[in-house]
């Protein structure tokens, strides 16, 4: 086991009921239920603690323990009897009619009664795992059932959760924002991208603040340009209907520009989620919005050669599947350097990855001999979790001759002990329970990436033939043109 040195920061959830809108629906099953569950199954949910499951659907107790059942094994669990049955033991199913004030007020009856029977006082998540468009409309009913409690009128809270997609232009997400914020006040709200919550993000942080000799060289003298890959095996999995509105763009937009944010930001004062949200903002406002002309020259779009039998798939679709860019940072640290970045449904085996590309020597006898770029430090976010540094070293032996070398370090640590880490949903749920909105992305941040996104989509929309949709073959890593966004700079993919 890795020991750990003196400085420990540890979440404790707090005892409150949970519940979750849209318990029937694609993202309930295959990311939120497995995550409550997991919480169980590793001993860190709250001791007490209770799950409502609210949905359109009608469904009696054996069919929603037997889905449950299904869920849980489609995720991955083999459900021990004793975990699963006091899982069951502490959840109750309400079928829901969000437009009806009844049904807030049926839930507002079954909140107190669970309350009591669990020990809970007055503590409680909602999780609106339903499409944006309810947003408002839950948050307001739940504050008219008095359900939405001001802190400071009690020992009690009450913090909604919400999940992309914010909206799907700039002015529907600041509409949504607005809706939601005349019932729950921003440090209410907790706006979940997954991937904040992975171990390997949290890790690029820590590795920069604990480590001067990286972070000090992370910066326009030292780095030549960054790359950030988020490349995916799977294409739809049944999941037309929902990408099919979205394309890759706005599905994926959100963890690209956290992960960008994360590698880029300049490092908080403390851990603390004000200090890190007022860096991160930082990044946000820095970020360059592209023009029109931009547009054209630094993104590409692309569709895999498959997506139109998809089924579900209009016909002549024209949703990205791909998408390649370069990102420009308007701050001292980062100002001429750029990031590449490549995202795509079926393009190869899944990688999530980031690489910073240090500049070539500008000094010794190697600044008039091209070895390419001698120093990439790599960050395998997923599914590898591994840290690399590339480096140029003399070959051994009689003559001097150089060899391209690489120093490792695998992020988990051997045994059985990574089992009992919780995942990137199970991570956040915890901060959710904790208070702690570090990991959350804040209206800012929120509105930071629609001011980037909303002109390429515009772009897209209005300029089809200079912004041709290029199909690429499945499972190729992009189409030819996401390489020559980044060769015409006179740079390669790593
Ligand atoms: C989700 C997107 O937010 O992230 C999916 O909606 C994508 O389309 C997924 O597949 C990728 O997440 P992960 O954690 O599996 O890499």
């Amino acid at each position: 086991m890795t020991e750990t040195l003196g400085f420990c920061q540890e979440m404790r959830p707090e005892s409150c009921g949970f519940v979750l809108f849209g318990a029937t629906g694609d993202l309930a099953a295959r990311k939120i239920l497995p995550a409550l569950y997991g919480l169980c199954e590793k001993k860190i949910a709250p001791g007490n603690f209770y799950l409502v499951l609210a949905a359109r659907t009608p469904q009696d107790r054996p069919a929603l323990e037997n889905r449950l059942w299904n869920t849980l094994t489609r995720a991955g669990f083999s459900p021990s009897p004793e975990v699963f049955s006091s899982f069951l033991g502490r959840l109750e199913y309400l079928q829901a009619d969000y437009a009806s004030p009844a049904f807030f007020g049926r839930l507002a009856a079954a909140l107190t009664r669970l309350d009591g029977k669990f020990g809970v006082k007055n503590k409680r998540l909602f999780y609106l795992a339903t499409p944006p468009e309810a947003f408002e409309g839950i948050t307001a009913s739940l504050k008219t059932a008095g359900l939405l409690f001001d802190p400071k009128d009690c020992k009690c809270w009450s913090r909604v959760i919400i999940e992309k997609p914010y909206g799907s232009s700039l002015e529907s997400a600041a509409a949504v924002d607005a809706g939601l914020k005349q019932a729950a006040p921003e440090d209410q709200v907790y706006r979940i991208d997954h991937f904040t919550g992975k171990e390997t993000v949290q890790n690029l942080l820590a590795l920069r603040s604990a480590n001067a000799v990286f972070d000090n060289t992370w910066n326009n003298r030292f780095v030549d340009h960054v790359q950030l890959t988020v490349f995916e095996e799977l294409g739809l999995e049944g999941r037309a209907a929902f990408f099919e509105k979205l394309g890759l763009a706005r599905d994926m937009m959100s963890h690209i520009l956290q992960l960008a944010a994360i590698i880029s930001m300049d490092l908080p004062e403390t851990f603390r989620d004000t200090d890190f949200k007022a860096s991160k903002r930082r990044f946000f406002e820095s970020l360059r919005v592209l023009s029109p002309q931009e547009v054209r020259t630094s993104v590409v779009r692309g569709q895999y050669a498959g997506y139109a039998a998809e089924s579900g798939v209009a016909a002549g679709s024209r949703t990205e599947t791909f998408l390649a860019l370069k990102l420009l940072i308007d701050s001292d640290r980062w100002r001429g350097v750029p990031f590449y970045v490549r995202a795509g449904k079926r393009s190869g085996v899944k990688r999530t990855r980031l690489d910073i590309v240090y500049k070539k020597p500008e000094q010794g006898i190697f600044r008039h001999i091209d070895i390419g770029y001698p120093n990439v430090f790599s960050f395998s976010i997923q599914p590898e979790e591994t840290v690399s540094f590339s480096l140029i070293s003399k070959h051994p032996g009689p003559k001097l001759c150089f060899a391209r070398r690489s120093m490792g370090l695998d992020y988990r640590p051997e045994g059985g002990e990574a089992a009992s880490y919780p995942t990137d949903y199970e991570r956040l749920l915890i901060d959710a329970m904790s208070g702690d909105q570090t990991l959350f992305l804040s209206s800012a941040e929120m509105s930071g990436m629609w001011r980037f996104l909303s002109p390429i989509l515009t772009a897209w929309r209005e300029d089809a033939a200079g912004n041709p949709l290029h199909v690429y073959p499945d499972g190729a890593p992009g189409p030819a043109a996401a390489d020559e966004l980044i060769t015409k700079d006179g740079r390669v993919w790593v």
